[in-house]
Protein backbone atom coordinates (compact mmCIF):
# COMPACT_ATOMS: atom_id res chain seq x y z
CA UNK A 1 0.00 0.00 0.00
CA UNK A 2 0.91 3.20 -0.61
CA UNK A 3 1.86 5.79 2.36
CA UNK A 4 0.26 8.86 1.97
CA UNK A 5 2.19 12.21 1.73
CA UNK A 6 4.25 13.10 5.17
CA UNK A 7 1.93 14.28 7.62
CA UNK A 8 2.52 17.63 9.77
CA UNK A 9 3.65 17.06 13.53
CA UNK A 10 3.53 19.66 16.45
CA UNK A 11 7.10 18.16 18.08
CA UNK A 12 7.99 21.71 19.74
CA UNK A 13 6.56 25.47 19.39
CA UNK A 14 8.56 26.41 16.62
CA UNK A 15 7.68 23.52 13.98
CA UNK A 16 4.27 26.41 13.13
CA UNK A 17 4.80 29.74 11.68
CA UNK A 18 3.53 33.06 13.06
CA UNK A 19 0.77 33.03 10.37
CA UNK A 20 0.05 29.39 10.78
CA UNK A 21 -0.50 30.61 14.61
CA UNK A 22 -2.87 33.65 13.70
CA UNK A 23 -4.54 31.25 12.06
CA UNK A 24 -4.93 28.49 14.94
CA UNK A 25 -6.31 31.81 17.17
CA UNK A 26 -8.84 32.51 14.60
CA UNK A 27 -10.54 29.10 14.62
CA UNK A 28 -9.99 28.89 18.19
CA UNK A 29 -12.03 31.90 19.08
CA UNK A 30 -14.60 30.06 16.61
CA UNK A 31 -14.66 26.58 17.99
CA UNK A 32 -14.86 28.08 21.08
CA UNK A 33 -18.04 30.12 20.47
CA UNK A 34 -19.73 27.62 18.88
CA UNK A 35 -19.05 25.27 21.81
CA UNK A 36 -20.11 27.53 24.42
CA UNK A 37 -23.49 28.02 22.29
CA UNK A 38 -23.91 24.47 22.25
CA UNK A 39 -23.36 23.81 18.34
CA UNK A 40 -22.51 21.18 16.96
CA UNK A 41 -19.30 21.14 15.12
CA UNK A 42 -18.35 17.49 14.38
CA UNK A 43 -15.23 17.79 11.64
CA UNK A 44 -13.30 15.18 12.90
CA UNK A 45 -16.23 12.44 12.72
CA UNK A 46 -14.82 9.22 12.62
CA UNK A 47 -11.39 10.29 13.52
CA UNK A 48 -9.42 8.63 16.16
CA UNK A 49 -6.82 9.80 18.32
CA UNK A 50 -4.34 8.12 20.13
CA UNK A 51 -3.08 9.71 23.23
CA UNK A 52 0.46 7.61 24.55
CA UNK A 53 1.24 9.37 28.59
CA UNK A 54 4.39 7.74 30.04
CA UNK A 55 4.11 10.33 32.90
CA UNK A 56 0.37 11.35 34.60
CA UNK A 57 -1.80 14.27 33.54
CA UNK A 58 -4.80 16.00 34.14
CA UNK A 59 -5.73 18.58 31.68
CA UNK A 60 -3.71 17.21 28.69
CA UNK A 61 -6.07 14.03 28.83
CA UNK A 62 -9.21 15.76 29.91
CA UNK A 63 -8.61 18.42 27.09
CA UNK A 64 -7.61 16.39 24.54
CA UNK A 65 -9.98 13.24 25.19
CA UNK A 66 -12.40 15.72 25.33
CA UNK A 67 -11.30 18.21 22.55
CA UNK A 68 -11.67 15.16 20.24
CA UNK A 69 -15.24 13.88 21.05
CA UNK A 70 -16.87 17.29 21.30
CA UNK A 71 -15.18 17.50 17.51
CA UNK A 72 -16.76 14.36 16.69
CA UNK A 73 -14.25 11.96 16.49
CA UNK A 74 -13.09 8.99 19.43
CA UNK A 75 -9.83 9.30 21.60
CA UNK A 76 -7.98 6.43 23.26
CA UNK A 77 -5.78 6.47 26.31
CA UNK A 78 -2.81 4.48 26.47
CA UNK A 79 -0.92 4.85 29.66
CA UNK A 80 2.78 3.05 28.78
CA UNK A 81 3.34 0.97 31.25
CA UNK A 82 -0.10 -1.04 30.20
CA UNK A 83 1.13 -1.20 26.81
CA UNK A 84 3.61 -3.48 24.70
CA UNK A 85 6.00 0.06 24.93
CA UNK A 86 6.22 -0.64 28.83
CA UNK A 87 7.97 -3.65 28.05
CA UNK A 88 10.38 -2.60 25.57
CA UNK A 89 8.81 -2.74 22.29
CA UNK A 90 10.64 -0.32 20.01
CA UNK A 91 9.31 3.17 19.97
CA UNK A 92 9.81 3.07 15.91
CA UNK A 93 7.83 -0.38 15.66
CA UNK A 94 4.96 1.69 18.20
CA UNK A 95 4.74 4.27 15.83
CA UNK A 96 4.34 2.05 12.74
CA UNK A 97 1.88 0.02 14.15
CA UNK A 98 -0.13 2.98 16.32
CA UNK A 99 -0.48 5.28 13.02
CA UNK A 100 -2.21 2.72 11.04
CA UNK A 101 -5.02 2.59 13.00
CA UNK A 102 -5.56 6.20 14.61
CA UNK A 103 -5.75 9.38 12.65
CA UNK A 104 -3.46 11.46 15.16
CA UNK A 105 -1.30 10.95 17.84
CA UNK A 106 -0.49 12.92 21.05
CA UNK A 107 2.22 11.88 23.49
CA UNK A 108 3.86 12.71 26.82
CA UNK A 109 6.87 11.02 27.52
CA UNK A 110 10.63 11.64 28.71
CA UNK A 111 13.50 12.47 26.19
CA UNK A 112 12.20 14.74 23.17
CA UNK A 113 14.33 12.56 20.91
CA UNK A 114 11.57 9.58 22.01
CA UNK A 115 8.89 11.63 20.04
CA UNK A 116 10.95 12.39 17.15
CA UNK A 117 11.71 8.43 16.96
CA UNK A 118 8.07 8.08 16.76
CA UNK A 119 7.17 10.45 14.41
CA UNK A 120 9.77 9.74 11.88
CA UNK A 121 7.43 6.56 11.71
CA UNK A 122 4.19 7.83 12.02
CA UNK A 123 1.88 8.04 8.86
CA UNK A 124 -0.26 10.36 10.65
CA UNK A 125 0.24 13.69 12.95
CA UNK A 126 1.91 13.95 16.36
CA UNK A 127 1.51 16.29 18.66
CA UNK A 128 3.81 16.32 21.80
CA UNK A 129 1.70 16.58 24.68
CA UNK A 130 5.16 17.65 27.17
CA UNK A 131 8.48 16.13 26.73
CA UNK A 132 11.49 16.88 29.18
CA UNK A 133 12.32 19.50 26.75
CA UNK A 134 9.30 21.10 25.59
CA UNK A 135 5.42 21.65 26.29
CA UNK A 136 4.50 23.09 23.21
CA UNK A 137 0.14 23.01 23.60
CA UNK A 138 0.73 24.67 27.24
CA UNK A 139 2.60 27.37 25.54
CA UNK A 140 -0.53 27.77 22.69
CA UNK A 141 -2.77 28.03 24.90
CA UNK A 142 -0.87 30.39 26.89
CA UNK A 143 -0.53 32.64 23.89
CA UNK A 144 -3.87 32.74 23.15
CA UNK A 145 -4.92 33.72 26.15
CA UNK A 146 -2.51 36.78 26.81
CA UNK A 147 -4.41 37.66 23.42
CA UNK A 148 -7.51 36.99 24.76
CA UNK A 149 -6.98 39.55 27.24
CA UNK A 150 -4.24 41.83 26.54
CA UNK A 151 -4.10 42.03 22.63
CA UNK A 152 -1.11 41.10 20.68
CA UNK A 153 1.21 39.82 22.17
CA UNK A 154 4.29 41.08 19.77
CA UNK A 155 6.75 43.33 21.72
CA UNK A 156 5.69 42.63 25.24
CA UNK A 157 7.57 41.17 28.25
CA UNK A 158 6.98 37.92 30.07
CA UNK A 159 8.69 37.19 32.90
CA UNK A 160 9.86 33.81 33.58
CA UNK A 161 10.62 33.30 37.31
CA UNK A 162 12.00 29.54 38.58
CA UNK A 163 13.17 26.41 36.48
CA UNK A 164 14.58 26.56 33.02
CA UNK A 165 12.30 23.84 32.33
CA UNK A 166 10.04 22.48 28.96
CA UNK A 167 7.47 25.39 29.66
CA UNK A 168 10.34 27.69 29.92
CA UNK A 169 12.15 26.47 26.80
CA UNK A 170 8.96 26.81 25.33
CA UNK A 171 8.69 30.47 26.20
CA UNK A 172 11.79 31.15 24.87
CA UNK A 173 10.64 29.50 21.50
CA UNK A 174 7.33 31.27 21.31
CA UNK A 175 9.09 34.69 22.27
CA UNK A 176 11.28 34.31 18.26
CA UNK A 177 7.82 33.18 16.67
CA UNK A 178 5.60 36.09 18.23
CA UNK A 179 9.04 38.99 18.91
CA UNK A 180 8.31 39.37 22.40
CA UNK A 181 10.76 39.50 25.01
CA UNK A 182 11.18 36.67 27.66
CA UNK A 183 13.07 37.57 30.91
CA UNK A 184 14.28 34.45 32.77
CA UNK A 185 15.68 34.47 36.56
CA UNK A 186 16.49 30.86 37.38
CA UNK A 187 18.75 30.10 40.32
CA UNK A 188 22.70 29.45 39.69
CA UNK A 189 22.81 26.38 37.97
CA UNK A 190 19.67 26.26 36.75
CA UNK A 191 20.04 28.45 33.94
CA UNK A 192 18.78 28.00 30.67
CA UNK A 193 20.27 26.03 27.85
CA UNK A 194 19.87 27.71 24.40
CA UNK A 195 20.62 24.25 22.30
CA UNK A 196 18.22 22.05 24.78
CA UNK A 197 15.51 25.42 24.44
CA UNK A 198 15.98 24.89 20.52
CA UNK A 199 16.94 28.91 20.45
CA UNK A 200 20.17 30.18 18.34
CA UNK A 201 20.82 33.67 19.60
CA UNK A 202 19.14 35.53 22.68
CA UNK A 203 17.72 38.23 20.48
CA UNK A 204 13.91 37.24 22.31
CA UNK A 205 15.55 36.58 26.25
CA UNK A 206 17.98 38.04 28.67
CA UNK A 207 18.60 36.84 32.02
CA UNK A 208 18.62 38.17 35.08
CA UNK A 209 19.96 36.51 38.65
CA UNK A 210 17.74 38.70 40.35
CA UNK A 211 13.86 37.95 40.00
CA UNK A 212 12.43 41.21 40.89
CA UNK A 213 14.38 42.55 38.19
CA UNK A 214 13.38 39.85 35.52
CA UNK A 215 9.75 41.02 36.80
CA UNK A 216 10.40 44.82 36.49
CA UNK A 217 7.73 46.16 33.98
CA UNK A 218 6.30 42.71 32.77
CA UNK A 219 3.30 42.52 31.49
CA UNK A 220 2.45 39.07 32.28
CA UNK A 221 4.47 36.83 35.08
CA UNK A 222 4.78 33.33 34.66
CA UNK A 223 6.40 30.65 36.43
CA UNK A 224 6.08 26.57 36.82
CA UNK A 225 6.71 23.76 39.52
CA UNK A 226 10.30 23.77 41.14
CA UNK A 227 10.82 20.16 40.02
CA UNK A 228 9.37 18.89 37.06
CA UNK A 229 8.02 15.20 36.52
CA UNK A 230 10.90 12.71 36.34
CA UNK A 231 13.22 15.21 38.31
CA UNK A 232 11.53 13.91 41.43
CA UNK A 233 14.85 12.98 43.04
CA UNK A 234 16.54 15.71 43.31
CA UNK A 235 13.10 17.36 44.98
CA UNK A 236 14.69 18.38 48.67
CA UNK A 237 17.92 19.95 46.84
CA UNK A 238 15.77 22.26 44.62
CA UNK A 239 13.53 23.28 47.07
CA UNK A 240 16.63 24.70 49.11
CA UNK A 241 18.16 26.22 45.87
CA UNK A 242 14.55 27.60 44.09
CA UNK A 243 13.06 29.44 47.67
CA UNK A 244 14.15 32.72 46.58
CA UNK A 245 12.55 32.41 43.52
CA UNK A 246 8.36 32.26 44.38
CA UNK A 247 6.60 34.57 42.72
CA UNK A 248 4.80 36.63 45.24
CA UNK A 249 2.86 40.21 46.11
CA UNK A 250 6.70 42.33 45.61
CA UNK A 251 7.22 40.51 42.25
CA UNK A 252 3.95 41.15 41.03
CA UNK A 253 4.16 44.87 42.08
CA UNK A 254 7.35 45.01 40.33
CA UNK A 255 5.79 44.10 37.15
CA UNK A 256 3.64 46.52 35.34
CA UNK A 257 0.03 47.12 37.30
CA UNK A 258 -1.88 45.80 34.55
CA UNK A 259 0.46 42.62 33.97
CA UNK A 260 -1.21 38.82 34.11
CA UNK A 261 0.19 36.08 36.23
CA UNK A 262 0.28 32.72 34.90
CA UNK A 263 0.85 29.03 35.83
CA UNK A 264 0.66 25.94 33.70
CA UNK A 265 -0.50 23.95 36.78
CA UNK A 266 -0.46 21.70 38.52
CA UNK A 267 0.65 24.61 41.20
CA UNK A 268 2.51 24.16 44.52
CA UNK A 269 0.93 27.24 47.12
CA UNK A 270 4.04 28.29 49.12
CA UNK A 271 6.72 27.13 46.50
CA UNK A 272 7.03 28.43 43.49
CA UNK A 273 3.80 30.83 43.89
CA UNK A 274 2.45 32.67 46.70
CA UNK A 275 -1.56 32.13 47.34
CA UNK A 276 -2.14 35.55 47.18
CA UNK A 277 -0.94 35.67 43.64
CA UNK A 278 -2.57 32.65 42.05
CA UNK A 279 -5.82 33.32 43.56
CA UNK A 280 -5.64 37.42 43.41
CA UNK A 281 -6.87 39.17 40.51
CA UNK A 282 -4.26 39.23 38.24
CA UNK A 283 -3.97 35.50 37.76
CA UNK A 284 -6.05 34.04 34.85
CA UNK A 285 -4.90 30.76 35.46
CA UNK A 286 -8.50 29.17 35.34
CA UNK A 287 -9.19 30.80 31.48
CA UNK A 288 -5.29 29.50 30.95
CA UNK A 289 -6.25 26.08 31.34
CA UNK A 290 -9.66 25.89 30.01
CA UNK A 291 -7.97 27.14 27.15
CA UNK A 292 -6.15 24.47 26.11
CA UNK A 293 -9.06 22.41 25.17
CA UNK A 294 -9.96 25.07 22.46
CA UNK A 295 -6.48 25.92 21.03
CA UNK A 296 -5.83 21.91 20.79
CA UNK A 297 -9.19 21.61 19.26
CA UNK A 298 -7.92 23.97 16.57
CA UNK A 299 -4.66 22.51 16.25
CA UNK A 300 -6.07 18.93 15.65
CA UNK A 301 -8.64 20.40 13.43
CA UNK A 302 -5.30 22.00 11.45
CA UNK A 303 -3.23 19.64 11.56
CA UNK A 304 -5.87 16.86 10.43
CA UNK A 305 -7.90 18.90 7.67
CA UNK A 306 -5.53 22.38 7.34
CA UNK A 307 -6.68 25.37 7.36
CA UNK A 308 -10.26 25.63 7.58
CA UNK A 309 -12.50 28.51 6.87
CA UNK A 310 -15.21 28.76 9.11
CA UNK A 311 -17.32 25.45 9.04
CA UNK A 312 -15.86 24.33 5.69
CA UNK A 313 -14.06 20.77 5.64
CA UNK A 314 -12.05 19.41 2.74
CA UNK A 315 -12.65 15.74 1.62
CA UNK A 316 -9.96 13.61 3.20
CA UNK A 317 -8.61 9.56 2.23
CA UNK A 318 -6.41 7.37 4.21
N1 LIG B 1 -0.40 21.82 32.43
C1 LIG B 1 -0.48 20.50 32.18
O1 LIG B 1 0.02 20.01 31.16
O2 LIG B 1 -1.17 19.81 33.11
P1 LIG B 1 -1.30 18.21 33.24
O3 LIG B 1 0.02 17.69 33.70
O4 LIG B 1 -2.40 18.02 34.22
O5 LIG B 1 -1.65 17.66 31.89
N1 LIG C 1 7.28 21.41 34.06
C1 LIG C 1 6.20 20.57 34.52
C2 LIG C 1 4.96 20.86 33.75
C3 LIG C 1 3.75 20.05 34.16
C4 LIG C 1 2.56 20.34 33.33
C5 LIG C 1 6.60 19.11 34.39
O1 LIG C 1 7.21 18.76 33.38
O2 LIG C 1 6.31 18.34 35.30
Amino acid sequence: MKAPAAPRHYLQFKDLSRGEYEHLFARTRWIKEKFKRYERYWPLEDRTLAMIFEKPSTRTRLSFEAGMHQLGGTAIYLYTRDTQLGRGEPVEDAGQVISRMCDIVMIRTFEQEIIERFAANSRVPVINGLTNEYHPCQVLADVYTYVEHRGPIKGKTVAWIGDSNNVCNTWLQAAAVFDFNVHVSTPPGYEVEPERAGVYNDDNYESFADPIEAARGADLVTTDVWTSMGFEAENEERKRDFEDWQVDGEMMRAAKKDALFMHCLPAHRGEEVDGAVIDGPQSVVWDEAENRLHTQKALMEFLLLGKVTKGKKKKAKR
